[in-house]
């Protein structure tokens, strides 16, 4: 049984990218070995939490930008995570009730949480897919997502801390270059990564290492390598930034 009282079918014995990221937010949405991978992670990157609660306020000014400057009214959230504070139709709707928001995961703990609790305002509207990032267009013809939003016009789509999931450079680039292909012009394409860029080397070998014995699943990628997984999508505007160098 879940905290908010759901009964879902999961094996609790491999740790999940969304529950050892809910821990670190401070969540109550995981078990003991998604606990025992995030403390091995956060003993060799001890800024792990902080990274965390960083990323959750990238994508909340992303989804703050989009509405209130750009002009979005439709978000595929690929990706989705535990249900937190300031998800994206929380955020979005805020500003612009009528905000349609389709997200996916392939975690089927976080389709259950997220079709108890991402529930939308009443002008707008929230379906949820659980589906693979690495088959975009299963998600593309889910007739949820084609039922939600309309193809046609402009639309977000949020790969917010999602891709380092995707190991191979060429999967992870075919995927974001699926999803950016089908979307009208006028769409945006949000993308937050997991970069060894800023690491010591110390620190590379631990975690690579611990990928190695199985204890993290996180490809990380410098900007070089990230540069070439999105120049795939054909967009040479793509600007990358490194989190701490943003303003918060
Ligand atoms: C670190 S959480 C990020 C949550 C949210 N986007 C955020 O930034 O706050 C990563 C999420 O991606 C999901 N995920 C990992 N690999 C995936 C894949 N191949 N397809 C779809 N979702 C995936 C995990 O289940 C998890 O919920």
């Amino acid at each position: 049984m879940t905290s908010s009282g759901l009964s879902v079918s999961i094996d609790t014995s491999v740790a999940h990218p969304a529950r050892r990221y809910d821990y670190w937010l401070d969540g109550k949405d995981d078990f003991a070995a998604d606990r025992e991978s995030a403390d091995a992670i956060e003993k060799i990157y001890p800024h792990i939490r902080t990274s965390a609660r960083q990323n959750r306020m990238f994508l909340q000014r992303a989804v703050r930008y989009l509405v209130e400057q750009a002009g979005i009214r439709q978000f595929l959230d690929v990706g989705t995570g535990l249900p937190a504070a300031g998800n994206t139709h929380q955020v979005a709707q805020s500003i612009a009730p009528q905000c349609r928001i389709v997200y996916v995961d392939n975690d089927p703990l976080v389709m259950v949480h997220a079709r108890a609790l991402l529930t939308s305002s009443a002008q707008g509207r929230t379906a949820y897919i659980e589906a693979d990032l690495r088959e975009p267009q299963t998600i593309l013809a889910d007739e949820t997502l084609t039922g939600a939003l309309d193809l046609a016009q402009p639309i977000a789509v949020l790969l917010v801390a999602v891709l380092h999931f995707l190991p191979d450079d060429s999967a992870a680039g075919a995927a974001v270059k699926s999803l950016v292909d089908a979307m009208a012009p006028g769409s945006y394409l949000v993308v937050s990564h997991a970069t060894d860029d800023l690491m010591d080397h110390g620190s590379i070998e631990a975690l690579t290492a611990a990928g190695h014995v199985g204890k993290t699943d996180t490809t990380l990628r410098g900007k070089a390598r990230g540069r070439g997984v999105l120049r795939r999508t054909g967009d040479g505007r793509a600007g990358i930034a490194d989190r701490q160098r943003m303003a918060a």
